[in-house]
């Protein structure tokens, strides 16, 4: 299988150009949230990438596997201290099987977007559910696309300008994608990176769980469980303008039924210094399965 985009340069630097994902401000919610979801379970991390988040995982005693197409991000990986108590297998989330059972299966920083069609991306909720025990969560962790900035008429929109990157992303509206394109200087030479997303709204994520046989359970703005803006207006201005816009499962009595969580939390991307973060209008969603009869 390709390395696909994240080879070479990309893979072997992935950590020094995404810092900003790795800030204890970033990862700590992130690990805390995925660790209180997981339990004493095992968990799965689809498209895994250097490890991380299943590196910390891991380091708190959660057994985690991974699913990843690049061998190169994998070696990255698998350099690191404690990447031995991690199996890899290599291979596309959105069909790959691995041994076993999970109470969750997790999939970050926008990475569902990394798969190009609406096919693919059903296909990936389906993996997802079918490695989940009954009752296990799948939680996605993806932005809202940003179309309310794009002016009418433009498909063009810079989302860094900064001394050190350049970052637009050019819309192709009617097929629900994006090339987002980045330039930067580094050792005195210009460098590009061009990744191809394929952008969805949450309503389309959800339906995409229903046919996995899972239902929304939780959407959230970010790691720290904040309400999605949805939920944010319906709270009164008296209220602590922290709730759930959905139920888990199991609160809902449904202990054999797996579960979907969605966290939105926009992430961009600037490859040449650092990868920076900004939480906006977000959601997160948990996700699980519908009783099996
Ligand atoms: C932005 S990185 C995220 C890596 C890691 N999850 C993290 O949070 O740092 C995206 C990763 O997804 C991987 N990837 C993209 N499409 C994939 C697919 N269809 N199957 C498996 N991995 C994929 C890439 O190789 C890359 O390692």
């Amino acid at each position: 299988m390709s390395d696909g985009i994240f080879s070479g340069d990309i893979a072997a630097n992935y950590d020094k150009t995404s810092v900003a994902m790795f800030e204890e401000a970033v990862l700590g919610p992130t690990v805390e949230f995925l660790s209180d979801l997981v339990g004493q379970d095992r968990a799965l991390e689809f498209a895994i990438g250097t490890g991380r988040v299943a590196l910390p995982l891991s380091a708190r005693g959660v057994d985690v596997c991974g699913i990843e197409m690049s061998r190169s991000m994998v070696d990255q990986l698998m350099a690191k201290p404690g990447s031995e108590r991690i199996p890899v297998t290599i291979g596309d989330m959105a069909t790959t099987r691995v041994d076993g059972t999970f109470g969750l299966v997790y999939l970050v920083y926008n990475t569902i977007s990394n798969l190009l069609t609406q096919q693919a991306q059903v296909e990936c909720f389906r993996n997802a559910a079918a490695h989940l025990r009954p009752g296990g969560c799948f939680v996605v962790e993806t932005s809202i696309p940003d179309l309310q900035r794009l002016p009418p008429g433009d498909v063009i929109r810079a989302h860094d300008v900064t001394g050190d990157h350049l970052g637009f992303d050019e819309y192709d509206i009617a097929n629900q994608r994006l090339v987002s394109h980045h330039y930067w200087i580094s050792d005195g030479r210009a460098q590009t990176f061009d990744s191809a997303h394929r952008y969805a709204w949450p309503a389309e994520l959800d339906l995409m769980a229903q046919l996995a046989g899972m239902s929304l359970t939780q959407r959230w703005s970010n790691w720290h469980r904040e309400p999605s803006p949805a939920a944010a207006r319906r709270t009164s201005p008296s209220g602590s303008g922290r709730r759930s816009v959905g139920v888990r499962a199991s609160d809902r009595g449904q202990h054999d039924a797996a579960s979907y969580v969605m966290i939105t939390v926009i992430a961009s991307c600037t490859a040449g210094g650092q990868f920076s973060t900004r939480l906006e209008f977000g959601s997160s969603a948990v996700i699980a399965p519908e009783p099996r009869n």
